[in-house]
This record gives structure tokens, sequence and C-alpha cells, in this order.
């Protein structure tokens, strides 16, 4: 069990610097000064310089922690969940490293967290709570006695904190049993545990969780599928993880195994749809370890969530949370499975230092997701999801402000909730596949698997990885790849010029078939569309023209029931291209989608769309105050300026 995990974690590589880097974050308090400073002189350019060089090197503005002078390395939760107030109440012990022998304030972060008092060899120590800041909470200064190498927090999390969602059982599919879990990436992990929460401070856990006693507790840790239901719950987990891969869901769960290492945690309702949805799972695992290296940590389970999950998927280590509305009785949106699980190698467990490299986890991912799905679907289901990940790409491009499309993106002063796009998903894999391109796949993907040995259980930056770019590849292949190149790709917007262009030759016919349909030549009825999959449909109804008539519309819907379609993808295209052309038969549907579905990046281009006219923002304002009490903070967050 885990022979690799471990052993790897402890090596530093002295040829990359991955190791000394990791210990360089500043607090963002102290950032703040910096920057009113810079303000006030105006930025001389030996100031600016600095800064340039202290984002180069990992600095996490999102994080108020100290972990340069104080290192959190151990996490042991002890916590209760009290689903008539919807709090977390308990208290958290974390082991501690000095780094800077002196030092004897240990900084951690924390977000809306009521502290009840913080004990030493349970001897009260004094804290001070810091200033507030919108994004990121605030700071919790705790003044450690000599010596001492463990400090207890005992907390208080709000019913509203911005990592948990709290579910009446009207919000499950079982309607009988409250639920709830966590969210923590990006940000969110110290609204319910305060802690160094930064990508590049790495804890190992344990916990005890306390449930109501019909209720099952799982965690990214090692779950056990035989667990007997009591309310009382231990969990580890023995990788050093970063804390926005902390998860924790409570429900009315149960398991079905789908492989030897793979298997599912669902409502009852749920769960044979789901072990057959995702039944595939074990042969993605096989393949992924097969590509790119042995597979980290144990088990890999999924957990099915009621739909006001925020995201698709979340790669929660050993346990990837996922939405239902992926669950489509046909296996076409699985590419999702594929995404979380990828994430086990890329981010879990070569994880990015910052934010700003957050590219560097999504953008291998997503090349990653490509491969996994060519080896289990084939080629001709690879090229038609390249091309539609490029349309959105694309897409992107169009719309986003320039800086916005820069992978090493610069979220000083924001908030990385609001920079969501697909520049580091699909832009990253793109440079990624450029690159296989020109050295050729067997070579490039034996590079990877030493990427992700070489930098196992380890933060890095963007400048790492081009440093390590630089002693690898480029030095090896200096005919096929150019250091200017890579610069360009990484640092400049939009998507660069003599990229890879995705193809499709099923697509080509999909065009024509539109073209033909809508100059009148052939009737909706009579397209055969027999053997179309999710990605014809989507490829059919995503490149419509911008404006059609009702009577097109019309005669789309009578001939495919796209109103009525149970796929959540297609319906979201669908629905699209309704508000845009104020398709009132589908506004019923539409409503109920928006009411159903808390899965931002389905409702959020819809309540966009709305809110460009005012019988849209009204309808839209109507959907979202019905739905809202059922929605993540999250998606609240994303869509509110778009209805008031
Ligand atoms: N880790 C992400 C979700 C995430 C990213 C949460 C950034 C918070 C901040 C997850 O792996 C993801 O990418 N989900 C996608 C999946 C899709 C690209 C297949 C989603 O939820 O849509
Ligand atoms: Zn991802």
């Amino acid at each position: 069990m885990k022979k690799y995990g471990l052993l790897a974690g402890a090596l530093c590589l002295p040829v990359l610097f991955a190791c000394s880097e990791s210990s360089q974050t500043a607090s963002a308090a102290k950032d703040v000064d910096q920057k009113s400073e810079l303000e006030a002189t105006k930025a001389s350019s030996e100031i600016a310089a600095t800064d340039e060089a202290k984002i180069a090197s990992g600095v996490d503005y999102h994080s108020f922690a100290n972990p340069d002078e104080i290192r959190v390395t151990h996490l042991s939760l002890n916590l209760a969940a009290n689903f008539e107030t919807k709090q977390l109440v308990g208290d958290v012990t974390l082991d501690i490293e000095r780094i800077q022998p002196d030092s004897n304030t240990l900084v951690l972060d924390t977000r809306a967290l009521t502290i009840q008092n913080v004990t030493v060899n349970g001897q009260p120590v004094d804290f001070s709570m810091g200033e507030k800041d919108e994004d990121l909470g605030t700071p919790l200064s705790i003044t450690l006695p000599e010596g001492a190498d463990k400090v207890t927090v005992a907390y208080t999390t709000s019913p509203s904190a911005s990592g948990v969602q709290w579910l009446t059982p009207a919000q499950t599919a079982g309607k009988q049993h409250p639920f709830l879990f966590t969210q923590a990436q990006a940000v969110h992990a110290r609204s319910f545990i305060p802690l160094q929460d930064s990508p590049q401070v790495r804890v190992t856990y344990d916990a005890t969780i306390n449930t109501p006693k019909d209720l099952l507790a799982v965690m990214s840790a090692a779950n056990d599928p035989t667990t007997e239901r009591d309310g009382e719950y231990e969990f580890t987990m023995p990788q050093p993880i970063p804390s926005y891969l902390i998860a924790l869901a409570i429900g009315d769960l149960q398991f079905k195994a789908m492989g030897e290492r793979t298997g599912v945690y669902a409502e009852p309702a749920l769960l044979d749809s789901a072990a057959k949805e995702f039944e595939d799972t074990e042969a993605m695992l096989e393949v992924t370890e097969q590509t790119y290296g042995p597979y980290q940590w144990d088990r890999y389970d999924l957990l099915i969530l009621p739909p006001s999950f925020p995201f698709g998927g979340m790669e929660n280590p050993r346990l990837s949370f996922i939405t239902p509305t992926v669950i489509a009785g046909d296996k076409s949106l699985v590419s999702l499975i594929a995404h979380e699980l990828a994430h086990s190698w890329s981010g879990n467990t070569v994880t990015n230092a910052t934010w700003r490299d957050l590219w560097l986890n999504e953008g291998f991912t997503t090349y990653l997701t490509y491969r996994i799905m060519e080896m289990i679907y084939g080629h001709d289901r690879f090229k038609k999801e390249a091309v539609l990940g490029y349309q959105d790409l694309e897409n992107d491009v169009a719309a986003l402000d320039e800086n916005d499309e820069i992978l090493a993106i610069d979220l000083r002063g924001r908030n990385p909730d609001d920079v969501f796009s697909n520049i580091p998903y699909e832009k990253g894999a793109l440079f990624l596949r450029e690159i296989e391109h020109k050295i050729g796949r067997e070579n490039f993907d034996a590079f990877l698997m030493q990427y992700f040995k070489d930098f196992a259980f380890k933060s890095i930056t963007t400048d790492t990885f081009i440093a390590y770019l630089n002693k690898t590849l480029l030095a090896q292949y200096p005919d096929k790849l150019d250091a200017e190149r890579i610069n360009t790709w990484i640092f400049q917007s939009g998507i660069p010029e003599g990229a890879p262009h995705p193809e499709s030759d099923a697509f080509v016919k999909i065009d024509a078939t539109r073209d033909a349909w809508l100059s009148g030549e052939t009737k909706a009825v009579d397209i055969d569309t027999t053997q179309w999959t999710v990605h014809e449909w989507l490829y059919f109804l995503n490149n419509m023209p911008a404006s059609l008539s009702t009577e097109q519309l019309a005669e789309l819907d009578a001939a495919f029931s796209l109103t009525t379609t149970k796929n959540n993808e297609i319906a979201h295209s669908w629905l699209m291209i309704a508000v845009e052309n104020t398709y009132e038969p589908a506004y019923e549907r539409l409503y109920s989608y928006l009411v159903t579905i808390g899965r931002n990046k389905l409702v959020k281009p819809l309540y966009r769309e709305l809110s460009k006219t005012p019988e849209g923002k009204a309808f839209a304002k109507r959907a979202f105050e019905e739905a809202k009490p059922g929605y993540h903070p999250l998606t609240v967050r994303a869509n509110e300026g778009f209805v008031n």
C-alpha cells in the first residue's frame, strides 16, 4: 500500500528548486501593506521588479498564513455536525514545525469562524483576530509558548460558511434526510477549519466526525466501504495534501463497488444508475496508471452529490465529488470522471503552488482527460471532444479581457472564484498538445510520467515548471522546442498562431447537415440523427447562427423534442438558443432547469443571457429568487449580479 507516495514526498531533488520554493509564502497582510506602499510611491521600477520576482517565486496572495516561519504539518479534526443550527462544532489540533526557530506567532486563515479558545497542552494561549477581508477572511494570530509543537483551536462554523452547504431533506433525491457537503477550492477550507489555507502547505490529517445516527460521513481520506452507520466516523489521510483538498460530506449514503479499487457513494435512489453510468472508472484508472505512472492514493471512489453542487466535479483525493447532472444514461458525459480521476496525478500529486498557477492543475488535467477518453472510447470520440473544447476556448478568448487569457494569470487583489474560465483548462491542454505533436506522443508521455514522479507531493509554480522544461525537453529537443514559444503560450493572451487546431470528420458532416437545414434544403424531420451522440447534438446546436426564427425553433423542437431532452448538456445548449431568440415554448423547462440545477457552469450562461433584456431579466429574477435558498453560496455569488 502507498509504496510510492510518502517516499517520493520526502525527497528533495537538487536539480529542481521545488523544495525550497514551497517555503516562500508571504502573508497577504504583508502584501496589502506593500501594495499601498506601491501606490503611494507610484511604483518605482525597483519595487515593481521585486514584486514580479515575488510573484514568480510563488508568494500566495490568497492566504494570510506564515508557513515560511511556522508551518502546519498535520491536522486532527474533531467535529460534530449540527443540522438544526447548520454548524460544525468542535476543535482542530495542528501539528507545527518551526521553519524560523525564533518565531512564536502562528498565523492561520479563518473565514466567518467563531473561535472559542486556543490551547497548548490544555492551557489557554493568547490569540487575536486581524482585520477582515471580504474575499480572504480574517487572519488568526496565535502566540505560542516556547517549544510548543501542537496547538488546539476550538471553534464553530457559521451557518452561511462559504465552503459548506447544508441541504434540507427536500433538496436531496430521497427527500427524507438532510445532507451536508464541503467545497474548499479555492479559498474556502478556512470557512470550516482554521488552517494555513494555501496550496503550498501540505498536511496529513485524521478526523473524528459525529453525525445524526442514521447518516453516513465520508471524507477525502481512507473511507471503509463496510463502515457501520453509528453516527461516529474516523478517517485518516496519510499522504500530505493541500488544504483545498480537505472535504467532508454527510448524508443518507450507500456504497456500491464498480471494480476492485473503485466504487460509488450515493443516495439509494441514485446508486445503481450511477454505478452503471460510471462503470468504466476502473478501466480509466488502469490506463492512466499505465501511461502516467502508479496511482498514489489507494482507492478511487466517487461521491454523487445533490444537484445543487456548484461544480461538475471536485477532485477530492480518494473520493471525487460529482454532480448528478452527468448521469445521462448513456455514458455521454463521463469525461468528467476522467477529468477528476486525472487530477489524482495533475493537481493532487503535483499541485499548483498558488492560484495563479491553476493551469498546472487544470491544463494538465484537461490534456490527460482527452488522452484517457481516447484510450477508453477511441479516436473519434476524442476528436469530437477536442473540437468542442476548442470551441469553448475560442468563445472565451472572444469574450474575456486580454489579461484573463494568460495562463499564468495575475490574481493579486482578485477573488479566484470570480476568474473561472476555460483558459487554464483548454488553453493549458492545447499548449501541452502542441508539445506532444512537436516531440512525439511517446516522448511526451515519458516526460509526463517523470514529471509526476519528480514533483510528487510538491506544490510548484509556473516558473518552476518552466525551469524544469528548460532542463529537460528544451535541452533534449532543441530543434523542436524553443523557450520563446513556451513563453508566448504561458505569458501572452489569446491562442498563439499556429497552435494545434482540432478537427473531426464527424463534425464536418454535421456542418453540412446544419447548412442544408438552414438553407431550407432539408426539413428537420428528414435529418437522420439515429447515430448522433451527445457530441453531434452539441456541435449541431452550438454552431447555429445567432438569430433563428420562431418557426425554425418550433420545427427543430417538434422534430427532436429538444425542450424535453433528458441530457443536461444538450438542454443547456438548446436553452441558450431559446433565450437568445426568446423562444417561449422552452421557458417552462428553462425555469425548472434554473431552479433544480445549481451547477454554475450550466446556469450562469443562461442568467447572463437572460439579463440582456428587461423581460429576460425579470424572468431570471423570478427563477433566481425561487432557486436561491437551494443554491450553493458560490452559485448565488456568481449569478446575483445578473438579476439585480
Ligand atoms: N478542481 C476543479 C473545480 C474547481 C476549480 C473548483 C477551481 C474551484 C476552483 C474541478 O476539477 C473541475 O475542473 N471541474 C470541472 C470539470 C470539467 C472541466 C470536466 C467542472 O466542475 O465543470
Ligand atoms: Zn479540474
